[in-house]
C-alpha cells in the first residue's frame, strides 16, 4: 500500500468547491485501486487567513509544505483584496519558492465538449503546453520611481539566464519525445524582442540536438494564435515563456470548451520539492457558492498529480471516467450542460466505481 502525503490548499471563491470534489475522487480512486491512498492535509490559507493575519499564508508556510508529495491548490483572488496581493501572497511564492520551473498545461477537446471552432472535433486538438515557470517577463524584477510625479517610470523587466531557459527547453522536448507524434513547437518573439528571445531561440537549437528524434519548429508568438485558430491538428507538444503561454494557454483553453475544464501542473522536475497541481481558472466569484462550478479542470489535474506520484493506472482510469461522464452529457452549465457540482462529481465516483 503506498500513501501519499498531499497538502490541500482550497483558498478562495469556488477554489474550496472544487477541491472537495477532487478529494472524493481521489478517496474513490484509492478505494477502487486498492494499493494505494492520497491522504490530504488541508490548509485554511487565502483570503479569508488575510483579513485575519494581514499575510495569505503564515511566514514559515512553505517550510509546513516541504515534507508533503504534492500540492493541491483551488484558486486565489477574492472582490476585496487586490489581485497582486493574492497572487504574489500564496501561489508565486510556492511556484518560486520550490522552483516548480515546469507547468504543464494538457488541452483536448474532451467528449461531448463542443468546441468554438467549427469543424473541430474531440481528437483534433491534442496539446501539451509547457510554461517556463521560474523567469522571464514573471521574474518580478523591475520597480517604480518618482511615483505620482509627471516623470513616473516603472520597469518589468523579462530575465532570460541561460540556466532557466535550458532547463526548460530539455523538459519540453523531452515531454515531446515521450507522446506518440514527438513534435515540439518553440514559441519565441525574436524578431522584436532581440535579446531573451534570440537567446531562447539559440539554446532551443542547442538541446535540440540531444533529441535528434523530436521533430521541432519555431513560431512567432503572434502567428502561433492564428495556427492554434486555423490549424490545431498541426501541433502537439508546446514550449513558450511565462507571458506568451501564459496567454496561449488562455486561448487554448478556450478551445478546448472552457476554462473551466483546463488543468495545470507546476512541476519540479528535479523532484527536490513537492510540485503543486490545480485549475488554470481563478477563484470565479461571479458563480461562488452556487454549486455550478465545474470540477473537471481538478479532476484533470488530480490525474496529472497522480502521474507525477506514479499512480499511472490510477490517472488513467480516472481520465477514462471523466471521459465517460462527459460524454454522457453530465456537464456544469460552463460547457452547455445542466449538472451541478454534485451531480458530475458523483457521476464520476460511479464511473471509477464500474471501471475495469
Ligand atoms: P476566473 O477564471 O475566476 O473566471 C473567468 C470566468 O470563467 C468567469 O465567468 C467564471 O465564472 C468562469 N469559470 C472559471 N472557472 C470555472 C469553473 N470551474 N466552472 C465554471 N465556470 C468557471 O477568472 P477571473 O474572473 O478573471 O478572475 C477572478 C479572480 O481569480 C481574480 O481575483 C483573479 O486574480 C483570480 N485568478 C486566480 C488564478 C489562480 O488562482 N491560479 C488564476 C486566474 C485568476
Ligand atoms: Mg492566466
Amino acid at each position: 500500500m503506498r500513501h501519499h502525503r498531499i497538502a490541500a490548499i482550497p483558498a478562495d471563491g469556488i477554489g474550496p468547491e472544487v477541491i472537495e470534489a477532487g478529494a472524493a475522487i481521489l478517496e474513490a480512486l484509492g478505494k477502487r485501486m486498492g494499493d494505494h491512498s492520497c491522504d490530504l492535509t488541508f490548509f485554511d490559507w487565502g483570503s479569508a487567513y488575510y483579513r485575519k493575519h494581514g499575510v495569505m499564508m503564515p511566514p514559515d508556510g512553505l517550510e509546513q509544505l516541504k515534507s508533503f508529495d504534492a500540492i493541491f491548490f483551488g484558486a486565489v483572488g477574492a472582490p476585496d483584496v487586490p489581485d497582486h496581493i493574492t497572487l504574489w501572497g500564496l501561489r508565486l511564492p510556492i511556484c518560486q519558492g520550490f522552483d516548480q520551473y515546469a507547468n504543464v498545461r494538457p488541452t483536448r477537446i474532451l467528449p461531448g465538449i463542443t468546441s468554438p471552432l467549427r469543424n473541430v472535433e474531440a481528437g483534433d486538438l491534442d496539446w501539451v503546453i509547457v510554461r517556463e515557470n521560474s523567469e522571464g517577463e514573471y521574474s518580478g524584477h523591475g520597480g517604480r520611481a518618482h511615483r505620482g510625479m509627471p516623470e513616473e517610470v516603472a520597469t518589468e523587466v523579462a530575465i532570460f539566464t541561460r540556466v532557466g531557459v535550458t532547463r526548460i527547453m530539455r523538459y519540453a522536448f523531452r515531454l515531446a519525445q515521450s507522446r506518440p507524434r514527438k513534435l515540439l513547437t518553440v514559441v519565441t518573439k525574436s524578431n522584436a524582442q532581440r535579446h531573451g528571445m534570440v537567446m531562447w531561440d539559440e539554446i532551443a537549437a542547442e538541446v535540440s540536438k540531444e533529441f535528434p528524434d523530436v521533430t521541432w519548429d519555431k513560431m512567432l508568438v503572434d502567428a502561433m494564435t492564428v495556427r492554434m485558430t486555423l490549424k490545431p491538428e498541426s501541433l502537439d507538444t508546446i514550449v513558450a515563456t511565462n507571458l506568451h503561454a501564459d496567454i496561449l494557454s488562455d486561448l487554448a483553453g478556450a478551445l478546448a470548451g472552457s476554462l473551466g475544464v483546463a488543468p495545470t501542473a507546476n512541476i519540479d522536475p528535479e523532484r527536490r520539492f513537492p510540485s503543486m497541481f490545480e485549475p488554470i481558472h481563478g477563484s470565479a466569484f461571479d458563480i461562488t457558492g452556487k454549486g455550478i462550478a465545474n470540477p473537471v479542470a481538478t479532476f484533470w489535474t488530480a490525474a496529472q498529480m497522480l502521474d507525477h506520484l506514479g499512480e499511472s493506472q490510477a490517472s488513467r482510469v480516472l481520465m477514462d471516467a471523466v471521459d465517460r461522464v462527459c460524454q454522457a452529457g453530465i456537464m456544469t452549465p460552463d460547457v452547455g450542460g445542466r449538472a451541478r457540482t454534485r451531480e458530475v462529481t458523483e457521476a464520476v465516483v460511479k464511473a471509477i466505481e464500474g471501471s475495469n
